[in-house]
């Protein structure tokens, strides 16, 4: 038997002063799409912002629906459109902020696990990682350089070979 460990970094910064201007960009601009969210069964509104590889920025923000279930997240919102719309272009970076219920929102979030899942799949037919900038609309940024690191020994189509 054997222990083992899996770890990994990412960079916080206490406010998004702190970052770079292309990722201040993205995220000032994930914030703001937030408000755009249909949401009016959680109140949560959720705003994804994504950097493409032809300069392109595409953005998404959570579609609920009253059979709850049928609801998307932002994050998987922009992917589909990503994918839609300029298939084979290479997702760079994607920036997710929110609006809680408050409308604020003061620390990270964090994609759920179906977003995680849909992230891996998106970095593995593009075979590059995704950049991700989790903020709320103040406080805390946190940026991980691959979004498939948030799921770890996760499913992929290697497992059904
Ligand atoms: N939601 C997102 O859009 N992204 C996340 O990362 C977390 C949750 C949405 C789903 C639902 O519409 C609402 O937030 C509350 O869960």
């Amino acid at each position: 038997m054997k222990k083992q460990q899996q770890s990994f970094e990412y960079l916080s910064y206490d406010d998004i002063s702190e970052l770079e201007e292309s990722d201040r960009l993205l995220l000032q601009a994930a914030r703001k799409v937030a408000e755009q969210a249909y949401a009016p069964y959680s109140n949560f509104r959720v705003g994804a912002v994504m950097q493409l590889a032809n300069g392109q920025t595409l953005s998404g923000t959570n579609q609920e629906n009253a059979s709850f279930p049928v609801g998307i997240c932002a994050e998987r919102t922009a992917l589909s459109a990503a994918s839609s719309l300029y298939p084979g272009v290479a997702i760079q970076t994607i920036a997710v902020s929110y609006h809680n219920m408050e409308g604020s929102s003061s620390h990270p979030i964090s994609p759920c696990g179906i977003c995680r899942q849909t992230l891996a799949e998106y970095e593995q037919r593009q075979q590059q990682p995704i950049r991700l900038i989790m903020g709320g609309q103040s406080g805390k940024v946190y940026i991980l350089p691959a979004a498939s690191l948030l799921l770890p020994l996760s499913f992929s189509a290697k497992d059904m070979d």
